[in-house]
């Protein structure tokens, strides 16, 4: 398999698949409260798509050769889970964080974007970690552009989630997407500059960072699910996920939604918005 550039069909159907993705985290978020339960949260978006948006759910059944089928509709990877945690009974409390990340199918085009939720109030150590990773994933995002390469977008995230104490789980990238899941490139979330494949428009692929409070290292979680990881430290990980679109001039987020956290401040805005902005 290989990269795969997308025409302006692909680009059209991507975008929609990528807005009903965030869309299903924007319904979910005023559910995301002390006391509900990750299977609660599973059933609000299975509904929501099957009903809402007529979409399905890419990874309801999911299951690469090695794997066992991924059961739900969604993924909740709370406190120290670090990816794939599968929703169940436990109600959340107030002071967890939890990561939930949606892959919706329309059209054929999958669409994947995940959220950090604090759940009530939190400590100031959890806080500053899914913000600090919301931020690393932004200082990717904006490294991209025709001719950058993917090291450039690794070296951006590592360099600042470093910079802040906290450290890059390695074994997990963001990945190319359209008709497949997880199509080539694959996406590290460290690297060196100047490094790895060359960007080129028309290719879509998830920044996905996965940041852990202590130390990288990751382990199966003690559920033996086959899918959830959890920090082998037991330190608090978070992690936040856009789908992006390389354009003739820089980017464009497909993931974004009415409910969307604003863009950080220090994102410079492009010279394609600007261009729209006074045509
Ligand atoms: N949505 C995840 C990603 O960003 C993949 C989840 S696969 C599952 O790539 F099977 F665990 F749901
Ligand atoms: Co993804
Ligand atoms: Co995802």
């Amino acid at each position: 398999m290989s990269i795969t550039y997308k025409d302006a069909a692909g680009i059209e159907g991507m975008r929609i698949a990528g807005r009903l993705a965030a869309e299903v985290l924007d319904y979910l978020t005023p559910f995301i409260k002390p006391g509900i339960t990750t299977n609660e949260i599973d059933r609000l978006a299975s509904d929501y798509m099957t009903d809402v948006q007529q979409s399905i759910s890419a990874t309801l059944g999911y299951g690469p050769p090695g794997y066992v089928p991924y059961p739900k509709s969604l993924c909740t990877s709370v406190n120290h889970q670090v990816c794939h945690g599968i929703p169940n009974d436990k109600p959340l409390k107030k002071g967890d964080i939890v990561n939930v990340d949606v892959t919706v199918i329309k059209n054929g085009w999958h669409g994947d974007t995940s959220r950090m939720f604090l759940v009530g109030d939190c400590s100031i150590a959890a806080k500053r970690l899914c913000q600090v990773t919301y931020e690393a994933m932004w200082h990717g995002i904006m490294r991209v552009r025709p001719g950058a390469r993917l090291g450039d977008i690794g070296h951006a995230i590592q360099t600042f989630a470093e910079k802040q104490g906290f450290s890059v789980v390695r074994e997990f990238c963001g990945h190319g997407i359209g008709l497949k899941f997880h199509e080539e490139p694959q996406v590290l979330h460290y690297g060196r500059p100047g490094t790895l494949e060359e960007l080129k428009p028309g290719m879509v692929f998830t920044i996905e960072p996965m940041i852990n409070a202590g130390k990288r290292d990751i382990k199966d979680g003690p559920e033996k699910d086959g899918w959830s990881i959890v920090t082998r430290d037991h330190s608090l990980s978070a992690q936040w996920e856009h789908m992006i679109l390389v354009t003739e001039t820089g980017y464009e987020v497909l993931t974004l939604s009415a409910g969307s956290p604003p863009t950080p401040a220090f994102v410079p805005r492009q010279a394609a918005e600007q261009a729209d902005a006074s045509a």
